[in-house]
């Protein structure tokens, strides 16, 4: 990398991603690589706007995340994620990253946060890698994060053994169908267990975890099928069952994994008891207790009332399907 090139800025948005098929479990930590495919919707309303800058002055890196400097293992993921852009040397950068939402608490930061960083360091370095390849790039900071490239309903590729290149395709983009996502937010507390560290836990102690890989492909199957048909409770259905598999997966792992607080649970009863009387919404919940309540825009007025008297919800956040990740500006300094 020549000295001019150091010398350019890039800011890149993402959209945070929702998985309707989940991903969890590893078959490489270091090379940060799926065990199993997942499915996503992206989300408008969830995003991260990061902005990178080398510089051959700086000495160390340097990472602010929502206005205030980060230390420690943020910054450390930062910089190993930055060392991927280079295969040799690199001048240090100078990285701004902000959310329009809570951080860190199971509403899908690190998907967006390094959907953003891989297009912005990409960009800033001057670098011109295919959107595969910044998927490809994009999973090796978070997993999720490789799905946020994309707008619309996207699919995580799982390789096999032999392979270690596995990115996201996009399957339908945000114009396709309009299907809302309704974020109860719970607690604004970080999450205590990060994905990555619940995952490797479940791999090593749960005793179904080798059923769960092994009926993936089904599930997906089954997802790409009731999207392609825009068969809503189908979909609604599949959703559902994955996130009750993953959390009944991760509570099976010693110790237990429990993502869930009190008010996680209120809202199922709440949506399971709308679904009886007639309502079609859904539920799905990541590694932590925010619960997204998927729905179709008719509906979505009578899930915002049943929740509406339930106290403990600190925010609902109305999401559609979002874009893929884009650059936002690009400037020499
Ligand atoms: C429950 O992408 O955060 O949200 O690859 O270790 O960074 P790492 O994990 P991450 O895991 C996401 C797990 C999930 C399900 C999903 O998004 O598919």
């Amino acid at each position: 990398m020549d000295k001019k090139s150091r010398q350019y800025s890039a800011t890149a948005v993402a959209c945070a991603n929702i998985a309707l098929i989940k991903y969890w479990g590893k078959r490489h930590r270091d090379k940060n690589l799926p065990a199993v495919g997942s499915i996503s919707l992206t989300l408008n309303a969830l995003k991260t706007e990061t902005s990178v800058r080398f510089d051959d002055t700086l000495s160390v890196d340097w990472f602010e995340m929502n206005g205030q400097v980060a230390a420690g293992r943020p910054l450390q993921r930062v910089s190993r994620f930055l060392d991927l852009i280079w295969n040799n040397d690199r001048p240090k950068a100078r990285v701004k990253s902000k959310n329009n939402f809570v951080t860190g608490a199971g509403l899908a930061s690190s998907a967006s946060g390094f959907a953003a960083l891989a297009l912005a360091a990409n960009r800033a370095a001057h670098k011109d890698r295919s959107r595969q390849e910044l998927s490809q790039l994009a999973r090796q900071g978070s997993g999720s994060a490789a799905r946020s490239i994309f707008g619309g309903f996207v699919e995580m590729k799982c390789g096999t053994h032999t392979t270690d290149n596995d990115y996201a395709v996009g399957l339908f983009d945000e114009n396709y169908w309009d299907v809302r996502m309704l974020i109860a937010v719970t607690t604004r507390e970080e999450k205590k267990i990060s994905s990555t560290d619940g995952m490797m836990r479940t791999a090593q102690t749960s005793p179904y975890y080798k059923q769960w890989v092994s009926r993936q492909p089904h599930d997906l199957a089954e997802m790409r099928d009731s999207i392609e048909r825009k068969d809503f409770s189908k979909m609604g259905e599949l959703t559902e069952h994955s996130c009750f598999k993953m959390h009944g997966l991760a509570m099976s792992a010693k110790p237990p994994l429990l993502y869930w607080n009190n008010i996680t649970v209120k809202i199922i009863n709440i949506i399971h008891r709308l679904r009886r009387n007639g309502t079609a919404a859904y539920v799905t919940i990541d590694a932590g207790p925010q619960v997204k309540i998927m729905a179709l825009p008719k509906s979505i007025d009578k899930v915002k009332q049943a929740l509406h008297s339930l106290s403990g919800i600190k925010e609902l956040i109305e999401c559609k399907p979002g874009s893929g990740a884009v650059i936002k500006s690009f400037e020499q300094v």
